[in-house]
């Protein structure tokens, strides 16, 4: 199916799953244990209708908003995701012009296959990097200073990810990184000989942001993956948080809050913006869905800090249903790494588009001229939930 014929995002959904050998396809839709929270994540926004008002001028819908000190044209933008360059070979340089002809964010993660300073140097737009407080703070300070020498706009803490999550799916299709031919994996690739070729000749699976300090360690000695599994830190705490706002004075952003308590203590430390995730349903199973938790995070912490929500965002409903709960911003996911398997930069694209025309015929239907507009009188309970 071209990209053209995508309407939604569930068609780039099934046309990446075309395109990716079955270990890619997987890594990206699958959650943890028994994907309750991933099936949750989108079921949480039925709980919601949407009620119109009528006869309000929308001849022009303006969607741009200001976020984290930056003005975007849209209220979502590109989580960080790591390893982009496993989907397609436009990997996360694809991803960031992207977002910049779109007027949005993007985030770079940690574990991303392009550098930091790679990403600086080819948009112009906000740009976020994504890091965790590893075991190693030297490296985790290194981050803070590579981003302050190439101008990020914001850090974003990653506070749900002490453990990884058991993703069961990875298991089962064999999905290592970097990826390999091997017993496991060799009718999948066969059987995508254009994701396979691209393999051997765009061979770049570095985990960019961290290799040096693998060739330091002496290469080949422990594989990069092992080296960042090795690196996650169990004894991370708030006074971790303090400590990294203590060296960062951009803005910052804490990524993986779910409880009201959680999004107190974020502000008491001094970020800018809780990200209300639950990591799209692949760390904690049965954690709740963001949008459920969105009001009593409002409620609890009113003004004094942006709220990001991500998880489940397939349509532009989705979006103004989570800003009229009292979300700043909306981030999305598998939304774009879809387009990206898909179709490259060009996917990514599509996906924006996709969901950037949701938005504005939602906000139409909904007599929202802008983003202001949008409010709880907006949402009413879906039957079940009254
Ligand atoms: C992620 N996510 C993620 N988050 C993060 O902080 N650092 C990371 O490296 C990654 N990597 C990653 C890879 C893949 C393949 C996925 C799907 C997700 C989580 C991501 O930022 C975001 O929280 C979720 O993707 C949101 O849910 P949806 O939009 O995918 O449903």
């Amino acid at each position: 199916m071209s990209l053209a014929r995508s309407l939604n995002i569930d068609d780039l959904r099934r046309a990446a799953m075309r395109r990716l050998p079955a270990p890619m396809f997987h890594y990206i839709d699958g959650g943890s244990d028994d994907e309750t929270t991933l099936r949750h994540n989108r079921a949480a926004f039925d709980d919601w209708r949407l009620l119109p008002e009528c006869l309000v001028d929308v001849s022009r819908i303006d969607t741009g908003t200001a976020l984290l000190g930056c003005r975007l044209a849209l209220p979502f933008f590109l989580a960080p995701t790591g390893m982009s360059r496993l989907f397609h070979h436009d990997k996360e340089l694809g991803v960031a012009r992207a977002a910049e002809k779109a007027g949005t964010l993007y985030s770079l993660s940690t574990l991303g296959t392009t550098s930091l300073e790679e990403v600086a140097a080819t948009i112009a737009s906000p740009k976020m990097f994504q890091l965790y407080i590893l075991k190693d703070r030297g490296l985790t300070l290194e981050f803070v200073e590579r981003c302050k020498a190439a101008r990020y706009d914001a850090l974003c803490l990653t506070v749900d990810m002490a453990v990884a999550g058991n993703r069961e799916r990875d298991h089962r299709t064999g999905m290592v990184m970097p990826p390999r031919f091997g017993p496991g994996s060799l009718f999948s690739f066969a059987s995508h000989p254009g994701w396979a070729l691209r393999l051997l000749t765009h061979p770049e699976f570095r985990l960019a942001n961290v290799a040096h300090r693998v060739d330091a360690l002496g290469g080949g000695a422990m594989g990069l993956i092992d080296y960042v599994n090795s690196q996650f830190d169990r004894s991370v705490t708030w006074a971790d948080v303090e400590w990294l706002r203590a060296r960062w004075d951009g803005k910052l952003v804490i990524k993986g809050i779910l409880s009201p308590a959680d999004a107190a203590r974020a502000r008491d430390c001094g970020a800018d913006a809780a990200m209300i995730s639950n990591h799209g349903g692949r760390q904690l199973d049965h954690a709740p869905a963001p949008v459920e938790m969105l009001r009593s995070i409002r409620d609890r912490v009113g003004a004094a800090l942006e709220l990001i929500i991500d998880g489940g965002i397939r349509r532009g409903t989705d979006i103004v249903k989570a800003l009229a709960l009292g979300a700043d911003a909306c981030s999305i996911g598998r939304a774009y790494l879809y387009g990206l398997a898909a179709g490259g930069q060009a996917g990514v694209e599509r996906a924006i588009a996709l969901l950037q025309g949701e938005l504005v015929r939602t906000m139409a239907l909904m007599g929202c001229a802008s983003i202001a507009d949008i409010g709880e009188r907006h949402l009413l309970p879906a039957p079940s939930e009254r």
